[in-house]
């Protein structure tokens, strides 16, 4: 089956889905986030993984919706502590609707990521919990170290990798395996295909950083610089610190736009978005050879070889 039609099958089930619930009042903002809606590489992973493991998509369904609405409610919460003005091409929610909403309505998006995995089969539900009650506590503190990162000046790379392991790429691992959960595979092709996502989401995460730093607002539909404004240990930012390339006067710059651009200079001139590349290439390669070990037909391969570059071609 096409992706095209995955996404399309994954679209009637996320409406139908909330189709439950009011569209007004503490539900106006989870329509308007989810309207706008993103590229939804986490469910098409849950229905591609379920698919390449022999199983109808049906399955991973309820699983491919709860991780997309996790995924929204983190995005939700996100933008309000990173202070970010722009998601997706449109205003941010909080932006919109204030935000005490968009904290609320944050919360209940997480309660309908719960209340999707109710039609979760039965003898994947146990599993499916505990994956996703452990990968929720873990984006939580993913996000926390990414916030006392902002204030610490002795975050290293490893730190960093840690950070972006829990806040983003534990997710896209959780939505391979409960794809994987959800077709009844075995705990050792569990394993693989979260090694996969794991490994796909270190490399998703290193290319998210460098779009918000070198990216096209136009295309990527976030502001661009918010990074670097935040001060955020990013690889990028950590490599040009290692290099004894940080501008020195940067604590004076008055300016946003100065600031931003005096330190994308600084970067480039360390070679950190090259370095950031090259590290993704290891991840790609870790993922590649997680995807080897799964013994898949030579049109699922080439599936998820395909999501593979467009994670880390992505302009958006
Ligand atoms: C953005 O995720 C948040 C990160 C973990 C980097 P995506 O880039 O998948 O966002 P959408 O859903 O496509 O908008
Ligand atoms: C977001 O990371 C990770 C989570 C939402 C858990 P970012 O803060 O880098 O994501 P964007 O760039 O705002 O999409
Ligand atoms: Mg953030
Ligand atoms: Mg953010
Ligand atoms: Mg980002």
């Amino acid at each position: 089956m096409s992706t095209l039609t995955l996404s399309e099958k994954f679209s009637t089930g996320l409406n139908e889905f909330l189709s439950q619930f009011p569209s007004d009042g503490l539900y106006a903002p989870i329509h308007y986030l989810l309207n706008i809606h993103g590229k939804r590489i986490r469910p098409l992973l849950a229905l591609s993984v379920c698919e390449a493991e022999g199983s109808s998509i049906d399955k991973a369904l309820p699983a491919a919706i709860a991780v997309e609405l996790f995924h929204n409610f983190t995005l939700m919460h996100d933008d309000i502590m990173d202070k970010a003005p722009l998601r997706r091409g449109q205003l941010t929610a909080h932006k919109v609707y204030g935000e005490d909403s968009a904290i609320l309505s944050g919360d209940a998006m997480f309660a309908l990521a719960s209340i999707s995995l109710e039609d979760v089969n039965e003898s994947a539900l146990l599993e499916i919990l505990k994956i996703y009650n452990r990968t929720s506590r873990e984006v939580c503190e993913g996000q926390q170290l990414d916030m006392e990162y902002e204030k610490m000046n002795d975050v290293t790379i490893d730190h960093y990798l840690e950070m972006i392991r829990l806040k983003t790429s534990v997710l896209l691992a959780c939505s391979c395996a409960m794809g994987a959960i959800s077709a009844g595979a075995s705990k050792e092709r569990v394993e693989l295909w979260y090694k996969f996502g794991e490994q796909t989401g270190l490399a998703f995460q290193i290319q998210d950083d460098l779009l918000d730093t070198f990216g096209d607002s136009e295309i990527m539909g976030k502001k661009v610089g918010g990074d670097i404004l935040s001060e955020k240990k990013t690889f990028i930012w950590l490599y040009t610190k290692a290099q004894g390339m940080m501008p020195e006067n940067l604590s004076s710059c008055e300016e946003s736009a100065e600031k931003v651009s005096l330190l994308k200079s600084a970067m480039i001139a360390s070679g950190a978005d090259i370095a950031a590349r090259k590290k993704m290439m290891v991840y790609t390669e870790n993922a590649r050879t997680a995807l080897s070990q799964l013994d898949l037909s030579s049109a699922h391969l080439k599936t998820f070889e395909n999501l593979l570059s467009s994670v880390t071609e992505r302009t958006s």
